[in-house]
C-alpha cells in the first residue's frame, strides 16, 4: 500500500513529507494506522545526526498509538480494529531478559531493530522509486500507517484518546515508571528532578503518586541543592532521589552527589552525546549512594502501558496539560522548531 509519511533523508535536514510504499505484514508482523504520534527529545537526537546508531533514510517517531488493520500470519494476541500503542522495548515474555524478571529490555528483536530492520532483517518502506528506508526504533510513527512485531504493541482501552495516550509510548512511562519501577520511591522520600522538559515533568508525576514529601525541581541552575535539601534535623542532607532528565553528564554528577551520604539513590534517565563518559569519586558510592540507569522507565510494555493508560482515563495521570501544540504532518519540522525553542513541553501530531 501507499501511505503518508515525515521521512529523514539526511541527519541535520528537516524531515520530507512524502508518499512511501509500505508492505504487507509477515510473519508475527501487524499493520497500524498511527492516529497520533508525539516528538520526543530522542527523535531530535537522532535528527540532528548526533546519535552515533542513526540510520538515513529513515522514518523517525516512537511515541505513537493507533489501531490494528492487518495481521500477518501467525499473529495470535491482536485484531484488526484493536487500540494499540507501539512499544520501542517489545515484550516477547519469552526470552532470557523477559524471563529473569530482572529488567525490561527484552532481546528478542534487538539486533533488527538497531539496524533500522523488521526482524526478518528487510524493511517494509521505502521511496516510490524503490529506495529502502529504514524503521526507527521499531516503531516509525511519524508515518500514517506502519508495521511492527506483533510482541511490540501494548493493546488497551478503545475510549482513550489517541492524540494524549501516545505520550505514554514514551514519555509518561518513562517519566513514572523510573520513579516505581527503577527507584521504587516509598512514601515520605525526599526528590531533587534535573531538567523539567517532557520527561522530567513525569518524574514530578511519578513522585507525586508515590507520596513523596519534598520535590525539587531543577532547570538549568544547579547549584545549592545540598542546602537546599538540609534540614535541622538533618546534619548531612541530600536527597533520598535524584533523576537526572537532562542527558548533560556534569548534571548527571551533580544529582549523584546531591543524594544522602548512605542511601542516597540517582537514576539516569537523559541519553548523553556519543562518548560522553561520567565521572565521580569512588568515595560517593563507598558511602552509600547508588548509580542506576532507566531505559522505558523500567515498564514491560504489553503489561503495564494498559494499565498507565487506564490510569489516565481514572484520572490519575495527567497528560493533557503537557500537550502544549498539536500539528498535522505538514508541520512537524514546526514541532522541533518548539522543542528548540524550549516553547513546548510535547507536541503532537495528529493524522
Ligand atoms: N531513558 C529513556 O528511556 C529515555 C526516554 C525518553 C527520553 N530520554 C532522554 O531524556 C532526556 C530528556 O528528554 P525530554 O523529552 O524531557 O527533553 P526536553 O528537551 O523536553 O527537556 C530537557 C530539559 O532539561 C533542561 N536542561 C538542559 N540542560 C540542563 C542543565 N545543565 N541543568 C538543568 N536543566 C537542564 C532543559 O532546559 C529542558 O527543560 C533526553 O536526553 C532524552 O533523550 C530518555
Ligand atoms: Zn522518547
Ligand atoms: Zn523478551
Amino acid at each position: 500500500m501507499r501511505t503518508r509519511a515525515a521521512v529523514a533523508i539526511a541527519p541535520g535536514k528537516p524531515l520530507e513529507i512524502m508518499e512511501v510504499n509500505l508492505d504487507d505484514p509477515k510473519e508475527g508482523e501487524v499493520l497500524v494506522e498511527i492516529k497520533a504520534t508525539g516528538i520526543c527529545h530522542t527523535d531530535e537526537f537522532t535528527l540532528s545526526g548526533a546519535d552515533p546508531e542513526g540510520l538515513f533514510p529513515a522514518i523517525l517517531g516512537h511515541e505513537g498509538a493507533g489501531v490494528v488493520i492487518k495481521c500477518g500470519p501467525g499473529v495470535k494476541s491482536l485484531k484488526p480494529g484493536d487500540h494499540v500503542i507501539p512499544l520501542y522495548t517489545p515484550e516477547c515474555r519469552e526470552c532470557p531478559s523477559c524471563l529473569s524478571r530482572k529488567t525490561n529490555l527484552c532481546t528478542a528483536i534487538r539486533a533488527t531493530q538497531g539496524q533500522g530492520l523488521m526482524p526478518d532483517g528487510t524493511t517494509r518502506f521505502s521511496m516510490l522509486d524503490g529506495t529502502p528506508i529504514f524503521h526507527y526504533m521499531g516503531c516509525s510513527t511519524f508515518a500514517n500507517h506502519t508495521v511492527m512485531p506483533e510482541i511490540a504493541l501494548a493493546k488497551v482501552r478503545e475510549d482513550a484518546p489517541f492524540d494524549k495516550i501516545c505520550y505514554i509510548g514514551c514519555g509518561v512511562t518513562t517519566g513514572i515508571g523510573a520513579v516505581l519501577n527503577t527507584a521504587q520511591v516509598e512514601i515520605g522520600a525526599k526528590a531533587v528532578v534535573f531538567g523539567l522538559g517532557g520527561i522530567g515533568l513525569n518524574v514530578i508525576q511519578g513522585l507525586k503518586m508515590a507520596g513523596a514529601d519534598m520535590i525539587i525541581g531543577v532547570d538549568l541552575v544547579v547549584q545549592a541543592i545540598v542546602d537546599l535539601t538540609k534540614t535541622p534535623f538533618d546534619k548531612i542532607g541530600g536527597a533520598d532521589y535524584s533523576f537526572d532528565c537532562t542527558g548533560n553528564v556534569k548534571v548527571m554528577r551533580d544529582a549523584l552527589e546531591c543524594t544522602h551520604r548512605g542511601w542516597g539513590q540517582s537514576i539516569i534517565i537523559g541519553v548523553a552525546p556519543s562518548g560522553a563518559v561520567i565521572e565521580t569519586r569512588p568515595f560517593q558510592l563507598v558511602t552509600g549512594r547508588v548509580w542506576k540507569g532507566t531505559a522505558f522507565g523500567g515498564a514491560r510494555g504489553r503489561t503495564d502501558v494498559p494499565k498507565i493508560v487506564d490510569w489516565y482515563m481514572e484520572g490519575k495521570v495527567e497528560i493533557d496539560s503537557m500537550i502544549t501544540h498539536i500539528l498535522k504532518l505538514e508541520d512537524i519540522n514546526k514541532g522541533f522548531d518548539l522543542m528548540h525553542s524550549g516553547e513546548s513541553i510535547r507536541s503532537v501530531v495528529v493524522f
